[in-house]
C-alpha cells in the first residue's frame, strides 16, 4: 500500500510520516520510507544525526542508474535518455517490490534502525533552484514517480512517501499513485486553503484524501476543522512532548509516545488498512498513462526529440504477482515461464 503525508510547509507532514513510519516498524510490518518533500528532514526525524542524514544518497542524482535498471528489456523505451518521469512500465520493465533486494535499492536506499523495528529510506535529495518553480522535469520527485510506477506493492506492505503539496505532483500524476493521501492540516485558513485545493484537483482521479489536524490544541480547533473539513477529518493531534524532546536533541524512546499520539496512529494505520480492497490496477496503470501522454504532449517530446507516445505498452498492466501465487501454469510453462516472469520482475 502506499501512503502519501501531503500539506503546507511547517504543518507536520515530516513529524507525523516519521511517526507513522515508527509505528508500522514497531509493528514489525515491511516499509519503505521516502523523503519527497522540499526540505529534506525525514532521516533526521526517524532519528538519524545531522552526518548520516546528510551522507544518505539521493535518487535525484541516481536518476540514470534507476532508469536503466527500470528499463529493462522494454523494447519500447530505446534508452534511458528517453525516459521520462511519467514513463510507464511495460513488457520487459523490471518492477520493484516493497520486499526485496534490488539495484534500486542497493543504490538509493538505506537500513534505519528504529526502536523497535527498522525501515528502508530513500531520499530525493536536496532541491534546488532549478527544481522549483516550474512544473515540468523535476528530476528530484520525477525519481520518485519512476520508482511508485514501478513498485508492486501489497497489503500489509508500506510505502510511505512525505511529500509536499505541490503543483508539481499534480502535473504529473504523482498525487494518483496513493491508496491513502494524508493531508495534514494546522487548524489556520491557511492549513485548510491547501486541502481544498488537494481536494479540488484529487476529486477527478479518486484519490481517497483524509485530513489529519495537527497542532489542535482545544475545542476551538476541533469546531474549525470540522467546519472546514467535514467528515474527510480523520483524527488530530495535540502538540506533542515526544516530538518537542526530540526536537532538542533528546530522542526519547519510541515506547514513551503519549499514548494521544499513539492513538491517532493506529487511527492512521486502520483507516489505511481498512480502506484497502485491493488496488484496481487496471485504473491504476491507466492513470499512468494518462499522465504519461499529457507530459510528452507538454514538453516531453520536445524535450526527447522522439514521439514518447510510443512507450506506451497498450497490452500491459501492472499488478501483483507474488512468487507465492504465481499460477501453476506459468510455473510450468514449457521454457521456463517462471524465469521469463523472473527476469521482468527483478
Ligand atoms: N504534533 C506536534 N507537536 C509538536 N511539534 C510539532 C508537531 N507537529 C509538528 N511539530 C513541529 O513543527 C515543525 C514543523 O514540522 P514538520 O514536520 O517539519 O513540517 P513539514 O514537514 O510539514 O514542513 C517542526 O519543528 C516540528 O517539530
Ligand atoms: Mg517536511
Amino acid at each position: 500500500m502506499k501512503i502519501a503525508f501531503v500539506g503546507k510547509g511547517g504543518s507536520g507532514k515530516t513529524t507525523l510520516s516519521a511517526l507513522f513510519i515508527r509505528h508500522l516498524a514497531a509493528v514489525g510490518a515491511p516499509v519503505v520510507a521516502v523523503d519527497a518533500d522540499i526540505n529534506q528532514h525525514l532521516g533526521a526525524a526517524l532519528g538519524l544525526s545531522e552526518d548520516a542524514a546528510a551522507a544518505l544518497p539521493a535518487m535525484g542524482a541516481r536518476l540514470p542508474l534507476i532508469k536503466e535498471y527500470l528499463r529493462g528489456s522494454n523494447p519500447r523505451i530505446v534508452s534511458a535518455d528517453t525516459m521520462i518521469k511519467t514513463t510507464p512500465p511495460g513488457r520487459g520493465s523490471r518492477l520493484l517490490r516493497v520486499r526485496e533486494d534490488n539495484p534500486v535499492y542497493d543504490a538509493c536506499a538505506r537500513r534505519v534502525e528504529l526502536d523497535p523495528g527498522q525501515a528502508r529510506l530513500m531520499v530525493t535529495g536536496p532541491f534546488n533552484d532549478s527544481d522549483l518553480g516550474v512544473a515540468c522535469y523535476h528530476s528530484k520527485t520525477g525519481a520518485v514517480e519512476l520508482c511508485l510506477n514501478h513498485l508492486v506493492d501489497g497489503r500489509d506492505e508500506y510505502v510511505v512517501v512525505d511529500m509536499t503539496a505541490g503543483s508539481d505532483s499534480f502535473a504529473s500524476g504523482m498525487f494518483t499513485r496513493f491508496d491513502m493521501t494524508f493531508l495534514v492540516a494546522e487548524p489556520t485558513r491557511k492549513g485548510v486553503s491547501v486541502y481544498r485545493q488537494y481536494k479540488e484537483y484529487a476529486q477527478d482521479f479518486d484519490v481517497t484524501l483524509k485530513v489529519i489536524g495537527n497542532k489542535v490544541q482545544g475545542p476551538d480547533d476541533l469546531d474549525f476543522l470540522r467546519a472546514q473539513v467535514g467528515d474527510d477529518l480523520l483524527v488530530t493531534v495535540g502538540s506533542s512532548d515526544w516530538v518537542r524532546a526530540m526536537e532538542k536533541g533528546h530522542p526519547p524512546r519510541f515506547d514513551d509516545l503519549e499514548a494521544d499520539t499513539r492513538h491517532a496512529l493506529r487511527t492512521l494505520h486502520h483507516a489505511v488498512d481498512t480502506g484497502y480492497a485491493g488496488r484496481d490496477w487496471e485504473r491504476y496503470t491507466r492513470q499512468m498513462v494518462h499522465f504519461h501522454l499529457k507530459n510528452a504532449q507538454s514538453w516531453g517530446n520536445a524535450k526527447t526529440g522522439a514521439d514518447l507516445s510510443a512507450q506506451v505498452d497498450p497490452e500491459f498492466i501492472l499488478r501483483e504477482t507474488p512468487a507465492d501465487t504465481t499460477p501453476r501454469e506459468i510455473i510450468d510453462a514449457p521454457g521456463g515461464g517462471m524465469a521469463a516472469c523472473a527476469s521482468g520482475s527483478t
